[in-house]
Parts: C-alpha cells; structure tokens; sequence
C-alpha cells in the first residue's frame, strides 16, 4: 500500500517535469525570443539531413510539389513555433507529428534559423496586389494582410510568416483549414477569423499573388 502510494506520487512528480522540458505548449516570452535567435544555421542544417527534412521540403527548404509548403526564407520564429505546435499535436499533421519527435527545442531553433538563410522562390506574378491585401474590406473587419504581412508578403518579426513564394495549393489549403477550425494554432484565433470571411475565390486570387509558379509549368 505504501510502496504504491510512494510510486505514485514519484509518478505524478516525474510527468509535470518531462511535460515541462520538450512537450510544454509554445508560448511568446523573452526566454522564447532568447532561444529563437540563438539558433545556428549550421547546425540545423546537419539536423535537417539528418532528420531527411529535404525528403519533402528540398534541399535548401524550396519544396518540390505545390502542396507541400516551402520554407526558404521562412520567418525564423513563425517557423519555430509551427515546429513547437506540431510536435505538441496543436497544430495537426501526420508527417510533421513524426518528424519533430524526437526533435529538441534547440534542434527546433536551429532547424528554423537554417531555413531562414535560404532563398525562397520569388513570386510568379507582378500584378499589382489583389485589393483584399493592399487596402482590406472594412466592411467585414479585414485589415489588408499586407498590413501584418508586409509590403511584399515578406513577413514581420518573429511572429507574421512570410508568405511570398508560398506554394499555391498548401496557401489554398491552409485557407481554407483555418475556415473550418482544423487548423486552429493561431493566437487570439486571428486567422481563423480572417479567413472565415472570405470567400473561394478571393483565398485563390490571393494565393495566385503570392504564389510561387506553379510546379508543372517550371518543368514544361
Ligand atoms: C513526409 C514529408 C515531410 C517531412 C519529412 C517533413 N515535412 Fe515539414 N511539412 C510537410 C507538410 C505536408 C507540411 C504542411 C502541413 C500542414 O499544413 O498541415 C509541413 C509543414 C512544415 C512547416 C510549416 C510551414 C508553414 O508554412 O506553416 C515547417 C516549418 C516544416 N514543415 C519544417 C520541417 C522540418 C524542419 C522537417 C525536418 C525535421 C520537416 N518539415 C519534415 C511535410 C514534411
Ligand atoms: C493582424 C495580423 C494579420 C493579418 C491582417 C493577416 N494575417 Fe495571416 N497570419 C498572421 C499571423 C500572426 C500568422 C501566424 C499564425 C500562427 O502563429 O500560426 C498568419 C498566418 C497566415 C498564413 C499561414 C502561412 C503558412 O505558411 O502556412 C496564411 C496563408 C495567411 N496568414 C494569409 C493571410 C491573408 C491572405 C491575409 C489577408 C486576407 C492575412 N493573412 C491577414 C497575421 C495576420
């Protein structure tokens, strides 16, 4: 009775610890910011090769089918976090549940300042910006994405990923999965309410602005 007793309060101690280090949900602090920008681009990129990253992302984060996201040039803490989300099951996908297992926090710093430092495809289109980015709709509460964004779709900070050259079907789909909730890690739920205000064909004139070309029509 006792040795149970004893075994099981040794169990409920060792949990909230492990729980703490490597599973803890991601939260914005100094301390974050702090392990963020100590990442090494060398260092993630033996830890990409290893982890066989480039299996689905590229070589140097540059994706090769338009579903899959490319992640040159991505926002280093934007990318940290979705690194951080995945593992947790936060944000929910078979293949970057198993690829970040066993991946520390470090790791994770590292893996997001090498990407960085790469180049991302630039944009397929130089029309001018689709009305909804530049200027918004105030009639339905939408800021222009430009605002958070940037100018270019180059992103802000740490926090506002980068969005030019983003592949076209993973821009649509993402879309539309804050739509319907099954993506649901973004804070104070932003994009989820953004989103849900827009229509079809308004998230795929965006994400043709953006876009990087299309796949197909590079190897023709
Ligand atoms: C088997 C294919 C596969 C492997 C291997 C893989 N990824 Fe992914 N990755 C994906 C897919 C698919 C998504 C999009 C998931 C979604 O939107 O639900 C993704 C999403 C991401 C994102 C978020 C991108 C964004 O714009 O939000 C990052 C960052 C990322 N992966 C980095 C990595 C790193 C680093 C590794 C290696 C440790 C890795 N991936 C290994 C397929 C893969
Ligand atoms: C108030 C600021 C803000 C505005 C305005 C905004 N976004 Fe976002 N967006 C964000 C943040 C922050 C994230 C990252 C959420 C997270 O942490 O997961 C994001 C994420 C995204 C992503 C996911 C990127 C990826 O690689 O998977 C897409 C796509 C996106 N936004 C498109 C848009 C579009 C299109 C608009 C305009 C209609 C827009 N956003 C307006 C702040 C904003």
């Amino acid at each position: 009775m006792k040795t149970t007793l004893i075994l099981s309060l040794g169990l409920l101690m060792a949990v909230p610890v492990a729980f703490a280090e490597e599973d803890a949900p991601f939260v914005w602090s100094r301390a974050t910011l702090a392990l963020i920008e100590s990442g090494d681009p060398a260092r993630g990129q033996e830890v990409a090769d290893k982890a066989r990253c480039q299996k689905c992302h590229g070589e140097v984060g540059v994706s090769e089918d338009d579903a899959t996201p490319s992640v040159a040039g991505q926002v280093r803490g934007y990318a940290y976090k979705q690194l951080v989300d995945f593992k947790t099951g936060v944000r929910e996908n078979r293949d970057m549940q198993k690829a970040t297992r066993k991946l520390s926090r470090q790791d994770m710093a590292d893996l997001a300042a090498f990407y960085a430092t790469q180049t991302p495809e630039p944009p397929a289109s130089t029309a001018p910006a689709p009305r909804l980015v530049a200027l918004g709709d105030e009639g339905r509460l939408l800021l222009p994405c430009a605002v958070c964004h940037g100018e270019n779709g180059e992103g802000w900070g740490q926090q506002v990923p980068s969005l030019a050259g983003q592949k076209i079907d993973h821009f649509v789909e993402t879309m539309t999965a804050y739509q319907n909730g099954e993506r649901a890690n973004d804070e104070f739920a932003r994009m989820r309410f953004i989103a849900g205000q827009l229509t079809t064909e308004e998230i795929t004139e965006i994400a043709t602005h953006y876009a990087a070309a299309r796949v197909e029509e590079e190897e023709e």
